[in-house]
C-alpha cells in the first residue's frame, strides 16, 4: 500500500486526476471504476478541466460506478446517476453507451446485480478503481459486516451511513435505507485501486484501513492484501498514520 499525503483537498484532487490522466493516456480504452460522495468532486473538476484544455480524450473509456441507492429515481438530484452526470459525464466526451451504474430501480434486483457483475467481466475487468471511504471504513456501500461479499449485491445501509449521508437530503427520513453496491470482491479484482480521503472524520477509518486487522468489520482493511493500492490523503485524514509510512 502506497500512501501519498497532500497538503490539502486541492492537491489531493489534482494528484488523483493526474493518475487517471496517465491511465487514460497509456490505455485510451481503460475501464475506470468510479466513485461518488463529496471526496472525488475535486478530482472530477480537474478531469473536466483537463478535457476542456485538450489534455485528455475520454471517447474510448468505459466506466463502472460502485453503487446506487435502491429505489431512488435517477432524476432525483441525490441519485448517483444524477451526481455522475452533473460532476463528470455531462462535461466530457464519454460515449453514453460506455457508462455503467447499477440500476437501483430494477424490478429484479438479483438479475440486475448478476448482469452488472457480468458486464464488468465482459469489459475485461476494471483497470483502475477510485474509492472514497465511509467513516466506518465502508467502500462503495460495503458496510461493516461478518463476511466479505464477493459480487454486486443489495445492502442495508447502517445507521451511521444514513446519518452521514443525511446532509445531502432534506431530512434523515429521506435517505434511502438500501443500496446496490459492487461487492468487496468486485472492487478487489480491480488491477489498481486509488483511495481518496480527506478530513479529520476519516482519520480513524484510514488508520484502521492501513494498520487494522483484516476483517469485514473494517471493509477497507482488505486493501492491505491488494498488490497495487495508492491512498491519497490530505493531512487531516492522514493524521493518525506514522509519517514513516508515507511515500513523500
Ligand atoms: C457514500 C458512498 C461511498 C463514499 C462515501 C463517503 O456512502 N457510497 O462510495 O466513499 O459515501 O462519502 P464522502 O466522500 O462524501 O465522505
Amino acid at each position: 500500500m502506497r500512501i501519498l499525503v497532500c497538503k490539502d483537498y486541492e492537491s489531493m484532487s489534482k494528484k488523483a486526476a493526474q493518475i487517471i490522466l496517465s491511465q487514460v493516456t497509456l490505455k485510451p480504452n481503460s475501464v475506470l471504476g468510479l466513485a461518488t460522495g463529496s471526496t472525488p468532486i475535486g478530482m472530477y473538476k480537474n478531469l473536466v478541466d483537463m478535457y476542456k484544455n485538450g489534455v485528455v480524450d475520454f471517447s474510448d473509456i468505459i466506466t463502472f460506478n460502485l453503487d446506487e441507492y435502491y429505489k431512488l429515481p435517477i432524476t432525483n438530484d441525490q441519485s448517483y446517476h444524477y451526481f455522475m452526470q452533473e460532476n463528470l459525464f455531462n462535461h466530457i466526451n464519454i460515449n453514453p453507451a460506455n457508462i455503467h451504474i447499477p440500476n437501483g430501480m430494477a424490478d429484479n434486483i438479483e438479475k440486475e446485480c448478476e448482469e452488472y457483475e457480468n458486464s464488468i467481466k465482459d469489459a475485461g475487468g476494471i483497470d483502475i478503481q477510485i474509492l472514497g471511504i465511509g467513516r466506518n471504513a465502508h467502500i462503495g456501500f460495503n458496510e461493516p459486516t461478518t463476511s466479505f461479499e464477493k459480487g454486486t449485491h443489495l445492502v442495508d445501509l447502517t445507521p451511521s451511513t444514513i446519518e452521514a449521508n443525511a446532509r445531502f437530503f432534506k431530512s434523515e427520513d429521506e435517505v434511502p435505507k438500501k443500496a446496490i453496491t459492487m461487492g468487496t470482491g468486485s472492487i478487489f479484482k480491480a488491477r489498481k485501486i486509488v483511495m481518496l480521503a480527506c478530513g479529520e472524520d476519516k482519520a480513524d477509518a484510514i488508520y484502521n484501513t492501513v494498520y487494522g486487522k483484516i476483517t469485514p468489520k473494517i471493509p477497507a482493511s482488505i486493501l492491505q492484501l491488494h498488490d497495487d493500492v495508492v491512498l491519497i490523503l490530505d493531512e487531516a485524514a492522514a493524521s493518525k498514520l506514522s509519517p514513516s509510512d508515507y511515500l513523500n
